[in-house]
């Protein structure tokens, strides 16, 4: 009997790698025109690799939530590289948004408006709202410019596990399954943006990240933080960023984030100590542990934690560990989106080890 072809060969793309240092670099053209012809490219940004596709399309969306596995109910923001993409997309530029957007655009601040209905519905996942960013990294901009195209983009990973912030990571995770990398060298802050909704009442920071909640409260002091951003939002109640309730970023080794300081933490890891464990901790608590370690970066530079954070994640992976004990970091400026990505890799499973002031 005849076995059809389709179910010899399964269909796998062939992913090419570009590269890019310069935005007239002939990569950048490459991936533009993948784009048009609504494919799925891999672009660096500064904050974490995008998985971009053209926003207009519901077909190249379409591919986006394939290509990672990602929920349907989880929107994708839109990247764009000037204002002029911005009017046709939104209803309303609400007064709050202008003074944030000239600090802060091009940069790692994602704005949610009103959508005006001309994107494919499934990019907000059903909601009448639109989030959207404009990305300071040049090969980012450039190939929004040269495509001509509002670009959808997620974190170029497969859902559920550490944002991509090299194009290394993009292959191991997306190789087979989009059109090309482009590799435009590792991100600069290694977190994503910061998701500000302004659409309700009062601004509400859903997701924290690149811009400080202390940088927007600087221009709009009367900015509130979502509660999803340091806990985990009861079941019954609708996420107001979809993305923010799911267990996420999260590698292959269960996780517990430990909450205190640097000598409580030690005490416990080391108390703990057995095959398989592991402690994903800061600098600082290396001289005391005496189980195998990644260190994500020094207690007072959050920037290099955050820079660091998601490829020490994928460490934890190679290194086989079973279990690893997290030292949670503090919860202000840039650290705030370092313990949130944490909080979520441990499916939120925390140990308080004492009563710090910071964690309050
Ligand atoms: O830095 C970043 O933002 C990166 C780079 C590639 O730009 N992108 C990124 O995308 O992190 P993604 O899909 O991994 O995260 C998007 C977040 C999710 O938490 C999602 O729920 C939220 O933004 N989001 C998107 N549209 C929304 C909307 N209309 N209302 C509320 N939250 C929204
Ligand atoms: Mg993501």
């Amino acid at each position: 009997m005849m076995i059809p072809f389709k179910n010899i060969f399964k269909r796998q793309i062939k992913t090419k790698l570009l590269s890019a240092t310069d935005p007239s670099d002939s990569g950048v053209f490459t991936a533009a025109e993948i784009l048009k012809r609504e494919g799925l490219v891999a672009i660096p940004t500064e904050t974490v690799y995008g998985l971009a596709a053209n926003a207009l399309s519901a077909l190249a969306v379409a591919k986006i939530f394939k290509a990672k596995g990602r929920p349907q109910d989880n929107p994708l923001i839109v990247h764009i590289s000037s204002l002029k993409m911005l009017y046709p997309l939104v209803l309303e530029v609400p007064e709050g948004a202008k003074p944030l957007m000239e600090r802060f655009w091009p940069g790692p601040l994602t704005l949610i408006f009103r959508s005006s209905g001309l994107i494919p519905k499934e990019i907000s996942a059903g909601l009448k709202t639109i989030a959207i960013r404009m990305p300071a990294h040049p090969i980012a901009r450039a190939v929004i410019e040269v495509s001509g195209l509002p670009l959808a983009a997620p974190s170029a990973n497969l859902s559920g596990g550490p944002s991509p912030t090299t194009a290394a990571h993009c292959m191991a995770d997306l190789n087979g399954r989009i059109d090309a990398v482009l590799d435009g060298g590792p991100c600069d802050i290694g977190v994503e943006s910061t998701v500000l909704d302004l659409t309700g009442e009062y601004p509400v920071v859903l997701r924290p990240g690149g811009i400080t909640v202390e940088e927007i409260r600087s221009l709009l002091p009367e900015t509130r933080l979502s509660p999803a951003v340091s806990g985990q939002l009861p079941a019954e109640q609708a996420a107001p960023s979809p993305g923010m309730k799911y267990k996420h970023y999260a590698p292959k080794t269960r996780m517990i984030l430990l909450e205190g300081s640097s000598p409580a933490y030690t005490d416990y890891v080391n108390r703990n100590a057995r095959p398989g464990v592991m402690a994903l901790c800061l600098s600082e608590d290396v001289p005391r542990l005496a189980v195998p370690f990644i260190a994500y970066g020094r207690e007072g530079d959050p920037g290099e934690q955050a820079r660091s954070l998601f490829e020490k994640l994928r460490e934890l992976d190679e290194a086989g560990a079973e279990l690893a004990y997290v030292r949670s970091p503090r919860r202000d400026g840039l650290s705030l989106a370092v313990y949130n990505r944490l909080l979520r890799a441990c499916a939120f499973d925390t140990i308080r080890l004492e009563e710090s002031p910071e964690a309050k």
